[in-house]
């Protein structure tokens, strides 16, 4: 990490919250519905928390919205995921200009079928001049996977054997030009990252939460953003 990297005045808000959305299953299989119907509802939450990081003047969130271990689902759940990424997420234009939102996704794209990867691109293209916050979508996303994909980037950028460098890697990842993250919140109760950001992760604050994602909201966005203020970020220094 380069020294101009380091949030030594951590600021009073995070810049970059990264969402894991967990726990959509166990909400619907607690109601007796369907598990897709539990996604259904955390496209819901995710906007609610969307809207409310946009008001809070958060100018970075990344969501963690499908791994590259997600593929071991049932083909049904998996590809009413990715017809709801579609039908739901890309083609929110109206709601990105209201609230001034970019997007950007991360992962392993290539993957995706032909009209989801159009989708995607037609979204990040129709929304590249908004300003106020950059919400990226972590699709097919993996850390470990970012991690090789940015070190096979950099090769192929080589034209002789050289030592790749830290601050190669982030040259190289997916989004180079958005910040580190500086706090992860997952909801759903499970304590991990589950292959989430791994190599921005490095000094970021992590906050766990029991409430399953579709209950989550607004308030739960300002609770944690509340419990990073009173976190003091030391870098590997000492409190000043
Ligand atoms: C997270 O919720 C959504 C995705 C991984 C796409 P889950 O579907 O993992 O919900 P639980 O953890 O099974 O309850
Ligand atoms: C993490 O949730 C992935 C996303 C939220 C997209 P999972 O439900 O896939 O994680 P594990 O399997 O409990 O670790
Ligand atoms: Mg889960």
């Amino acid at each position: 990490m380069s020294k101009d990297e380091l949030n030594v005045d951590s600021p009073v808000y995070p810049k970059h919250v990264g969402i894991i959305m967990d726990g959509n299953g166990r909400w619907a299989t607690k109601r007796g519905l369907p598990r897709t119907a539990g996604h259904y509802e955390g496209i819901k939450a995710a906007k609610r928390v969307t809207t409310e990081a946009s008001r809070l003047g958060i100018p970075f969130l990344t969501y963690y919205v499908f791994s590259t271990e997600n593929w071991r689902r049932p083909d049904q759940e998996v590809s009413y995921l990715m017809d709801l990424f579609s039908s739901r997420i890309f083609s929110e234009i109206d709601y990105y200009k209201r609230i001034d939102a970019r997007l950007l996704c991360r992962g392993n794209l290539q993957a995706l079928s032909r009209n989801a990867q159009e989708a995607i691109a037609a979204t990040v293209d129709a929304t590249a001049s908004h300003q106020r916050i950059t919400v990226t979508l972590a699709l097919n996303y993996g850390g470990q996977d970012e991690i090789v994909r940015s070190v096979n980037r950099w090769l192929s950028s080589r034209k002789e054997a050289s030592v790749i460098t830290e601050q190669d890697i982030r040259d190289f990842s997916d989004l180079p030009h958005v910040p580190p993250v500086d706090l992860i919140v997952r909801a759903g109760g499970e304590k991990r990252l589950s292959n989430f950001l791994l190599w921005d992760s490095a000094y970021a604050e992590l906050a766990f939460y029991d409430t399953l994602w579709p209950d989550w909201g607004a308030k739960d966005l300002r609770i944690a953003c509340e419990e990073y203020a009173h976190r003091t970020r030391r870098f590997g220094g000492v409190p000043t």
